[in-house]
């Protein structure tokens, strides 16, 4: 029987950059595969490529050789508009400093990835509405970012990679400017988004959150050394 294609498949994938003479391999040869459904975290240290790697799996950036499949669709080969087509339709992001716009309220911040979907603005406020109650902000719905705690800003980022229902939420070092508290809490809403259709990719060098991962990659200067079940 033939397998489902993966969700996201990096084959022999690198990424360099120069650096004066000097250059650069921060992903250097990483074949991955990707599952609908599953949850992974991506482990190693400061500068392993991590960032990188995920800037890759996001499709926000191309390799230097190698190739990334979304679905069966070369990434490579798609042109800058077709790329950001995809990210906005289905993928999420979510920042270890939350990147939140200051001056937008938090529905505004949630609305954000609707600005550029081609869906008409008379259809925003159910996803957004949805999006908010998927973190309980929704009595936060007209504050301004400094009016939250770092939790709270984090839920409205989460709410934000959540708006347009994407099949893949990437997560990079989400836990990193947050108490062991909040941590905690930001970890469980994460960990309960894959499933259904859903799949989670966690960026993280904290060893206790990356284990709560079906499966855990380890990088090393770009390469994958360990892969954990
Ligand atoms: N835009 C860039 N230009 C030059 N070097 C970069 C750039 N981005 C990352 N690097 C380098 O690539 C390596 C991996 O970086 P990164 O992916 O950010 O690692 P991590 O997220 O694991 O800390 C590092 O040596 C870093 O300095
Ligand atoms: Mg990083």
């Amino acid at each position: 029987m033939e397998s489902a294609p993966a969700l996201v498949a990096l084959s022999n994938v690198r990424k360099t950059y120069r650096k004066g003479e000097a250059e650069i391999r921060a992903v250097d040869g990483v074949s991955l595969r990707i599952e609908a459904g599953e949850s992974l975290s991506i482990v190693g240290r400061s500068g392993s490529g991590k960032s990188t790697l995920m800037s890759l799996i996001g499709c926000i950036d191309v390799p230097t050789s190698g190739q990334v499949a979304f679905k069966d669709r070369r990434v490579e080969s798609m042109s800058d508009r077709e790329r950001s087509r995809l990210r906005n339709q289905s993928i999420g992001f979510v920042f270890q400093s939350f990147h939140l716009i200051p001056e937008l309220t938090v529905e505004q911040n949630v609305e954000t990835p609707l600005l550029y979907s081609g869906i008409p603005e008379s259809q925003w406020r159910e996803p957004v509405r949805r999006a908010l109650a998927s973190v309980s902000l929704e009595s936060r719905a007209t504050h301004l970012p400094s009016e939250l705690s770092g939790g709270e800003a984090q839920r409205v980022a989460i709410a934000r990679a959540l708006v347009r229902d994407p099949e893949l939420v990437l997560a990079d070092e989400p836990t990193g400017n947050l108490d062991s508290a909040t941590e905690a809490e930001i970890a469980d809403l994460l960990f309960s988004l894959p499933g259904s259709g859903r799949t989670l990719v966690l960026i993280t060098h904290d060893a206790g959150l990356a284990r709560r991962a079906d499966r855990r990659v380890e990088l090393r200067d770009g390469r994958v050394v360990e892969e954990f079940r």
